[in-house]
């Protein structure tokens, strides 16, 4: 149950703007904005892709000086970050804007913190004994390539340390971007696979923050039309990469569930993938897919009556059906989702049995199992693994 004594709060220090062919209005956006010269943080999948070549244009047409740094790798890690800083500076750069999916905005995010602090971002992880962010991150634009990780909207950026193979957390109001500039046509070239992989990522969010106990108002509400949009447009989507108005939606879901953090975190599917993704090279998106069903098979007891209003924002006719029925209808479509759209087991992303003891061990240890709907033990988590390696 909520503590209603507790002070709770909300924010979002991001503009969001967007709509079809958005990325014109970069110049403008940048000018307003005060930056001269930004660094542009992407991947070389996004460069390939021609997705930089259609944020460039505007640039070159307005005759806006910039530099590129599109070493991002998926599931940056600090050298990628150390990398875009040492850019950064010598170039002469007063601004970012990051281009791609998750990795290149939690690239981007984690060098302004380099950039204002001084010092690597390894000493601002939220943790115990590591440093609270003091300043605010220069300017930076966020312009997503995928319609996922809401790290567009949120106060959050996700760093590999590899010398401890973990994956951690930076954030905070200063750490948030100060636009989220998002065009739907740059989805369109997106694949299935990642298409799906990336939408489930979104439908995860939007479902752990509704559930979870820091779940409060302003979150619910956003959670919950982003629960709906994906159950209306994310099969499209998947099916025809040229759906511009499931692309859209898909668009408005990602950023929706983003917003659902609010100031917080996920729970047990975050806690076990982010730990995971710091050992094997997963995507995250696609091992969050694998992960979610067991989780709510799990967690469902935990705030059935949520998960009966899931099955609804999903369209599952709940009519006559009791709350118990209505909570386990929502663990169905969304067990049919992730068949529909071919997400693969994680036996399929290489994880077998003998991995599973130290996995478990691994998330338990991660600080988003608290706040899950249902308390967990190493034991939970080794059950819900078990069951997420078939699918
Ligand atoms: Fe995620």
């Amino acid at each position: 149950m909520k503590n209603l004594n507790q002070l709770h709060y909300f924010e979002v220090p991001t503009v969001m703007k967007h709509g079809l062919g958005a990325v014109k209005h970069l110049p403008a956006e940048l000018a307003a904005l005060g930056v001269k010269k930004p660094l542009i943080v992407t991947d070389g999948g996004v460069v390939k892709a021609g997705l930089l070549d259609q944020v460039l244009q505007p640039l070159r047409e307005a005759g806006v000086a910039h530099e590129i740094y599109d070493e991002v790798v998926f599931n940056p890690d600090l050298k990628t970050v150390a990398g875009g800083t040492e850019r950064y500076l010598k170039a002469g750069c007063d601004g970012l804007v990051a281009l791609g999916g998750g990795s290149s905005m939690d690239t981007a995010k984690a060098v302004g913190v380099e950039i204002v602090h001084g010092e690597p971002v390894l000493e601002y992880e939220c943790a115990e004994g590591k440093k609270e962010l003091s300043k605010r991150i220069p300017p930076l634009v966020c312009i997503p390539t995928t319609a996922g990780t809401g790290s567009e909207v949120t106060l959050w950026a996700v760093i590999t340390d590899p010398a401890r193979k973990y994956k951690f957390n930076v954030g905070g109001p200063l750490l948030a971007a100060h636009l989220a500039l998002v065009d739907p046509l740059l989805h369109l070239s997106l694949p299935a696979e990642m298409t799906a992989g990336t939408g489930m990522d979104a439908l995860c969010h939007a479902i752990e923050c509704y559930t979870c106990a820091y779940a409060q108002p302003q979150t619910d509400a956003v959670a919950l039309l982003a629960i709906e949009y994906v159950g209306k447009y994310l099969r499209r989507a998947v099916a025809n990469g040229q759906d511009v108005e499931a692309r859209y939606y898909m668009a408005m879901a990602a950023m929706l569930a983003g917003l659902s953090y609010g100031v917080e975190s996920a729970g047990a599917v975050h806690a076990m993938t982010q730990t995971a993704g710091g050992i094997f090279p997963l995507h995250h998106g696609l091992a969050v897919a694998a992960t979610l069903v067991p989780v709510m098979e799990y967690n469902w007891m935990g705030e059935p009556a949520k998960y009966a209003r899931i099955a609804l924002a999903l369209g599952v006719d709940t009519f006559g059906l009791s709350e118990r029925e209505a909570a386990l209808a929502a663990v169905e479509e969304v067990r049919s989702l992730v068949k529909d759209i071919g997400i693969p087991s994680l036996r399929e992303m290489g994880i077998t049995e003998k991995d599973i003891p130290m996995l478990a061990q691994e998330a338990f240890n991660d600080p988003q199992t608290i706040g899950n709907p249902r308390d967990l033990t190493v034991q939970s988590y080794e059950q819900i693994y078990r069951r997420a390696l078939e699918l």
